[in-house]
């Protein structure tokens, strides 16, 4: 089998990210989310020592991301968002796969997330890893001219 198979440039790769990363990051979370992230702020973020981040690059081009914070044996999921683009070819589940994966290698036992109630793709997406609703917090997410929508807290262990 040729090479050049496994080395095409359309490949996705996946590696830790870091602070070079956080004006790729805080483009995407922008596009994801209601609430963006500055460049200022993502770059500290991702400075802190207990910060933990993973992306997923098309072409040398940041498409995906995952950032949890860890105070072992407890970690929480800050954010996770795949470029519009690229979003059901499986690239969340392999980030968090790394992500959980190296979460439990650091010390993390349990890992916890809000997520949007209205978010049904990420719900999904965290159902399938086997994370359990363990709390709900109404009117958590702020939105023009409504009380805002409610926050899920979720939990899952790391084996
Ligand atoms: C949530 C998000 C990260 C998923 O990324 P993705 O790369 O498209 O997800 P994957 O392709 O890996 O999908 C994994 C599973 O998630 C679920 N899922 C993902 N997108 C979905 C959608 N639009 N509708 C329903 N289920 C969905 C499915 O169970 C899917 O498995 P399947 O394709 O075998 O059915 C992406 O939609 C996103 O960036 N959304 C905006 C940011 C966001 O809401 N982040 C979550 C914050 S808590």
């Amino acid at each position: 089998m040729k090479l050049s198979r496994w080395f095409r440039p359309d490949n996705p790769v996946l590696s830790e990210a870091g602070a070079d990363d956080a004006p790729a990051i805080s483009q995407l979370h922008g596009t994801s989310f209601r609430r963006g992230w500055s460049e200022d702020e993502c770059e500290r973020l991702l400075l802190e020592r207990n910060v933990l981040a993973h992306r997923v690059t098309i072409a040398d081009q940041l498409v995906g991301f995952v950032m949890s914070r860890l105070f072992a044996p407890e970690a929480e999921i800050l954010s996770i968002a795949v470029a519009a683009a690229q979003r059901r070819h499986g690239l969340a589940r392999r980030l968090l796969d790394l992500h959980l994966q190296r979460l439990g290698e650091l010390g993390a036992r349990t890992v916890f997330l809000e997520v949007d109630e209205g978010n049904e793709a990420a719900r999904r997406l965290y159902g399938r890893f086997g994370f359990n609703n363990v709390g709900r917090r109404p009117g958590y997410y702020p939105q023009s001219g409504t009380a805002g929508s409610a926050a899920l807290v979720l939990r899952r262990d790391v084996a």
